[in-house]
């Protein structure tokens, strides 16, 4: 008998870390965790198996269909805004390539099991692009089909792979003279910036949010590459953990797309930086703007319109700005950086 297991790629990373501990400590599911990097360790108690592999591997993941009945792929690996701007060409490598990779493995696991393979994908407010701050600041909120015309290497592989998922879910070589009936079940959240208490992004833009929170907890100055008043939404990692399993459970008769915004608050920089100032008063904090970086998160949107996700899937935030730096950013922080001597 194959063990019934959800396949998470790109584990180690930081939606991968919320993921696998509320996972795990729900032990609703054995988890089959692959990263290029070695695994964390903290995360070795909730998983089946690791699998330091890299998802351009096809032979790797023909393997894991020969061994395994997986039930859910939650496809999170993925080079963020800033990193694929140095390597384009890599960036879309991974993260096209090898979301193609594991899109062709679910419509495959699908066929086998003889029933559709959940896909979860996160998706990102990178896709937006907005020509200039006047419409950036009179849009608003935006909706998923608008302003889609991102100014990113990552944008543009995230808006490709939603459509991949869509044609992989519906269209899936649709002139075979016997189109295959169990494809994929694709859902997709667009995810605003993310700010997790245990780990610090690598490589995006909207890094100096939890970049200014990180070090002013360690006592370390920080040099904010972006305007006082940038604006983009944000979220606390416990919301992100919420929604990604809120899609996976909602029955599929409720979903009116496959693709959903999702956000919680939308704070300018140095809205951050009083929350982070109240509560690390020492904080040095200091504003050196990078220009390209600053152009890209002056493309993404101030806020998005995540309505539909409220009404197909129940989607509503438990943190909204003050709660998710009173409640969980902050005193989760103080006791990680106490414990780990650097307070
Ligand atoms: N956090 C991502 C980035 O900055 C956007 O989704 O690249």
């Amino acid at each position: 008998m194959r063990k019934e297991v959800i396949l998470i790629t790109g584990a180690n990373g930081e939606i991968g870390h919320g993921l696998i501990t509320q996972i795990g400590a729900e032990k609703r599911a054995r988890i089959l965790a692959m990263d290029l990097k070695p695994m964390d360790e903290c995360l070795e108690v909730y998983c089946e198996r690791f699998i330091l592999g890299d998802i351009l591997d096809k032979m790797l993941l023909g393997r894991l269909m020969a061994e395994y009945e997986i039930t859910t792929i939650y496809h999170l690996a993925s080079i963020l805004s800033t990193k694929a701007e140095y390597n384009p060409e890599t960036a879309h490598e991974i993260n096209v390539e090898g979301t193609i990779n594991l899109l062709r493995l679910g419509v495959e696991l699908s066929q086998w099991q003889g029933k559709p393979v959940k896909f979860i994908y996160p998706s990102s407010i990178a896709v937006y692009g907005l020509p200039d701050l006047k419409t950036k600041v009179s849009e608003g909120k935006i909706k998923e089909y608008q302003w889609c015309n991102p100014i990113t290497m990552y944008g543009c592989n995230k808006i490709y792979c939603e459509h991949l998922g869509r044609y992989y879910s519906r269209y899936y070589r649709q002139l075979a003279k016997d189109p295959i009936k169990n494809t994929i079940d694709f859902r997709c959240i667009r995810f605003p910036g993310l700010i997790s208490a245990d780990t610090t992004p690598t490589g995006g833009t909207s890094d100096y949010g939890p970049e200014m929170l990180h070090s002013a907890a360690k006592g370390i100055p920080y040099e904010c590459f972006v305007r006082k008043d940038t604006r983009i939404p944000f979220m606390a990692m416990p919301d992100a953990i919420k929604a990604l399993q809120l899609i996976e459970k909602a029955p599929k008769e409720n979903f009116s797309q496959l693709v959903y915004n999702v956000t919680s608050f939308s704070p300018s920089a140095e809205e951050i930086e009083k929350y982070v100032k109240v509560a690390f008063p020492k904080c040095e904090i200091t504003y050196e703007i990078h220009h390209s970086r600053q152009a890209i998160v002056d493309s993404w949107p101030e806020d998005v319109d995540d309505s539909p996700a409220r009404k197909d899937w129940g989607w509503k935030p438990d943190y909204k700005m003050n709660r998710s730096f009173n409640k969980y950013l902050i005193p989760a922080i103080r006791a990680r950086y106490a414990q780990a001597g650097c307070n």
